[in-house]
């Protein structure tokens, strides 16, 4: 190539990005039409729900510091945490896993604290577990959040009579020696037990289970476990043998069946940092979010099959991001930042969940502290919430309104061969008959510009920053916080504008 070949091709490229770059400046238009009619039943305010396992420091130091900790706390748990949680009023608690619950004798966890066995925590760093939670103290956690208990039962390892010994003891109001046994361990009144789980992911960590050999030890423990919503243990990994068998076979005798569902800004085996990520990783970790919809819609479909009426709900009791772990961590305990890219995965899948009404029912996310795509972050007597926290505080006017028909005609923009909406959106009607908006503009790098057939003012707030990764961290914890939004004038036509990567949510009086 000549020199002046070169300068001309130079000139061209340069003409080339300078237009990209006016084209980006330039907002994207997106047009949001409306309807009032309802597209599904209510949004379940359980699926803003919660796990939390026995791994890492999800427990013990994350929420629970023991009543005789300097960390101020209400008989063993962190007042900081539970007085954040209040905030975003949990509606239900998954317990005491995971992978761990397969392995977890309940027995262990009741009684005198200082006789309680230590054991080893075979799946999550192989470290020493105390005992020092168990049933009493994970209940008073329960009632102190005014949530649900959804108790995860070992079928794994254990028999169907210790889980219906189990639920007994948690449950019965009766003289029989397992009530009479709460009591002396301090619980007079019986609590309830809302869901079991029978068993978890039964295809792997919870007995490396065919399908067909599982449906029939579900069939078996669920015969034992009565007055409470039986779930059982469902995919996670695009089985749909699995959902087929176990509805086929087990579908009468199950309340509920679950999907695991994790997302990952790479492959499995490289997930890719929670931080200090290009544009690459935020487009593939929101793609990877998004695909959560073709996962819920394959299992509905067969769900349908077996069960066209919709008795059986789908849960997804498991989902997130998952990245690789904090460097300097114990790669065992999944510790891992939370940036505003997580930020907008919680965003986008409660907006899959709104979408999906009919079959969801509960969904809990992977995990409640320090583990995965966590609420708040811990160290010592600090605290940090999340970006995520801060999107389930936004969707909060979500829990118990029904979705409404809209339609969206959004661009699409591109990050090397990933493709992606510039906008998505959910739109319902609250009980007291306001609209809630929730709009997510995908794109890192250009504002969206929303018009809508309404008309009017609108207040709320927004999630936003600067950086891809912007994040709280325990010097700064409020870096990324929501700031107030609002937008249109009385009778004008109502438009709203959203920055690159951000999380809008508005309400709109009736
Ligand atoms: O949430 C972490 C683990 O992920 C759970 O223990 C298990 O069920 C899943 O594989």
């Amino acid at each position: 190539m000549n020199v002046k070949m070169k300068h001309l091709l130079h000139a061209a490229t340069l003409a080339l990005s300078v237009s990209a770059a006016a084209i980006a400046a330039e907002p994207a238009e997106v047009r949001l039409t409306i309807a009032t009619e309802a597209v599904g039943p209510r949004i379940e305010p359980e699926i803003y729900g919660h796990f939390v396992e026995h791994l890492g420091t999800g427990v013990y130091d994350g929420l629970w510091v023991g009543p005789e900790s300097k960390i101020p706390n209400t008989r063993g748990w962190r007042n900081d945490v539970v007085e954040a949680l209040r905030r975003i009023e949990v509606p239900v608690i998954r317990w005491p896993g995971g992978c761990f619950a397969d392995d977890y004798d309940w027995r262990d966890g009741i009684g005198d604290p200082a006789k309680r066995p230590v054991r080893l925590n075979r799946w999550w760093g192989r470290v020493p577990e105390t005992n020092r939670v168990g049933t009493h103290e994970f209940m008073d956690l329960v009632e102190m959040l005014g949530s649900e208990a959804y108790i995860a039962a070992n079928m794994g390892s254990m028999s169907p009579r210790d889980a219906s010994q189990w639920l007994e003891y948690m449950t019965s109001d009766s003289k029989s020696a397992l009530a009479e046994e709460r009591r002396r361990n301090g619980r007079d009144r019986p609590w309830k037990v809302k869901y079991v789980g029978v068993g978890n992911e039964s295809w792997g960590c919870g007995g490396n289970m065919r399908p067909e050999y599982q449906a029939d030890l579900h069939n078996r423990y669920a015969t034992y476990l009565q007055d409470t919503l039986r779930v059982a243990s469902g995919d996670g990994q695009r089985n749909d043998h699995l959902v087929e068998v176990l509805m086929e076979r087990s579908g009468a005798h199950m309340d509920a069946f679950t999907l695991h569902y994790y997302t990952t800004a790479g492959e499995w085996e490289d997930k890719g940092p929670a931080t200090g990520f290009g544009a690459d990783r935020w487009a593939k970790g929101l793609q990877s979010a998004l695909g959560i919809e073709e996962r819920i819609v394959a299992v509905s479909g067969i769900m349908d099959k077996h069960d066209p009426k919709k008795r059986v709900a789908l849960y997804v009791d498991e989902w997130g991001t998952w990245h690789d772990p904090a460097p300097g961590t114990n790669p065992g305990f999944l510790q891992q930042q939370n940036t505003l890219r997580d930020g907008l995965v919680a965003a986008l899948t409660f907006n899959v969940f709104h979408r999906h009404t009919e079959r969801v029912k509960m969904a809990n996310i992977a995990q409640m502290v320090n583990v995965l795509q966590a609420m708040a972050l811990t160290d010592g007597p600090r605290m940090a919430l999340t970006p995520t926290y801060h999107v389930f505080e936004l969707y909060k006017p979500f829990r118990g309104a029904v979705p409404l028909k809209a339609t969206l005609e959004t661009p699409r923009w591109h990050e090397g061969e990933i493709e992606l909406p510039a906008v998505d959106a959910s739109v319902a009607r609250a009980a007291d008959g306001s609209m809630v908006l929730a709009l997510v503009n995908l794109d890192p790098w250009r504002t969206a510009r929303v018009q809508t057939n309404l008309s009017g003012a609108v207040r709320g707030r927004i999630l936003t920053a600067d950086a891809l990764d912007a994040h709280n961290t325990f010097a700064k914890p409020n870096a990324l916080v929501p700031a107030p939004y609002s937008s249109g004038a009385n009778g004008a036509p109502l438009t709203l504008e959203l920055p690159p990567k951000s999380v809008v949510v508005v309400s709109v009086p009736r």
